[in-house]
């Protein structure tokens, strides 16, 4: 009897272990599917517009349980303004071999990124391909040099909302306004990424990042017409490392100051880079406005390479791109634990080392450990600016550091 039972038991083991053998694999196969845009009527001839069938083959694969990729082939495909939205049943890529075209006219685009991504996690752009923003037709309706009520143009490609996720091996070139925007992104990787577009090209920043955390950008490459990275408001735990910028004006954080609500930005990392004729090196900028305390703090900046930078190392609380502003307040954000380590190269204006920290909240605990910048000109060696920062200096330092 006891051994009938044990018996019987051992076949239906056996059969379990069988079943699960055979179905294993079957399911994996079963679950990875291709939604190519061609099958929902794209076409690759730089003139159809492929906005419908983009968005149909999205929420296809965004509905499918197993392995979606949504492939965009070879081909140049001209896309009108889309939004790809979550959430998904599964993880899902997104892969672009071709070129993808944007309206020339912006006013075709009402929404802040040509093309965005929204409340999706496990999701993986990638594929070697371009996003082409025609940025070029548009630059000069660009009014933001002259007025701050100036019209925010499209940028090329947005995330808000997105977790765990990556964007890989994409060009993006010549964006209306900036290229890559991150909003509320968590856990996000961006490698292998290409931004371009001319240096005196109107507000394309190359990325911008705000309330996101958990984020590495590595091995990108950046030459364009603002900041190659802009880092705001609520933005921590951020590692940036192997990028060259410029042209371009840096890697900035901020502005800060200006809006109300914003919150502090906390643990940044900048390493391994090269800034090659950019208008600054690594910055952070305030406005000086009576705006509401905040915090910047948990700052690196490690083996940085400055080759005829105009302002390599530059904090500015009384930050003014469009002269004249009132500096009867000072700046309330506290700047503080910020370290300079190993930076070397050169600087087109004299003042290489700007330390400009606000009377109000002087900075504190700045770091400043083996530096050398050289400055070649009429107007003599490189120097350094301190104003309300505290600190201090260790290794090499020149231009001679002025923190005490
Ligand atoms: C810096 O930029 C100049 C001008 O574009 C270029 O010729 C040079 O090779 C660059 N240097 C490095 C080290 O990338």
């Amino acid at each position: 009897m006891v051994s009938t039972i044990s018996g019987f038991s051992l076949i239906l083991f056996i059969a379990a272990v069988a079943s699960s053998i055979s179905a294993a694999p079957s399911a994996a196969l079963v679950g990875r599917k291709v939604f190519d845009v061609r099958s929902y009527g794209a076409r690759g001839d730089g003139k159809t517009d492929n906005t419908m069938a983009f968005t149909k083959a999205w929420k296809d694969a965004c509905q499918w349980k197993g392995l979606p990729r949504v492939y965009i082939p070879f081909g140049t495909f001209y896309l009108g303004a889309v939004a790809f939205t979550g959430p998904c049943k599964s993880r899902i890529s997104f892969i672009i071999k071709g070129t993808l075209l944007a309206p020339k006219d912006p006013n075709a685009i009402k929404q802040d990124s040509w093309i965005i991504f929204r409340y999706v996690d496990y999701l993986t752009v990638s594929g070697g391909g371009i996003l082409d923003g025609q940025g070029s037709y548009s630059w000069p309706l660009n009014n933001c040099r002259q007025t701050h009520n100036c019209r925010a143009l499209p940028m090329n490609m947005g995330f808000q909302f997105v977790r765990f996720s990556r964007l890989t091996r994409i060009k993006s070139i010549n964006s209306k306004m900036g290229h890559l925007n991150f909003f509320s992104v968590q856990h996000f990787d961006i490698t292998r990424v290409n931004i371009k577009a001319p240096g005196d090209s109107p507000n394309t920043d190359g990325i911008k990042i705000g309330s996101s955390n958990h984020m590495k950008i590595h091995h990108v490459d950046i030459a364009t017409g603002d900041d190659c990275i802009a880092i705001l408001s609520g933005t921590f735990n951020l590692d940036i490392n192997k990028v060259n910028c410029g042209p371009g004006h840096g890697i900035s954080v901020g502005s800060l100051g200006k809006f109300k609500g914003e919150k502090s930005v906390q643990g940044l990392i900048v390493r391994n880079s090269i800034f090659n004729g950019t208008s600054n090196g690594v910055r952070i900028k305030t406005w000086p406005s009576p705006g509401e305390p905040n915090l910047v703090s948990n700052f690196l900046f490690k083996n940085l390479q400055m080759i005829d930078v105009q302002s390599p190392i530059n904090i500015d609380q009384r930050y003014c791109p469009n002269p004249p502003c009132s500096f009867q307040s000072f700046s309330k954000i506290q700047i503080r634990d910020v370290k300079f380590q190993n930076i070397w190269g050169t600087s087109t204006a004299k003042e290489a080392v700007k330390l400009q920290c606000s009377k109000n909240v002087p900075c504190k605990n700045v770091q400043l450990f083996n530096i050398n910048i050289v400055h070649r000109g009429r107007d003599g060696p490189a120097t350094s600016v301190c104003e309300n920062v505290g600190g201090w200096i260790g290794g090499k330092i020149s231009p001679p550091s002025c923190i005490r």
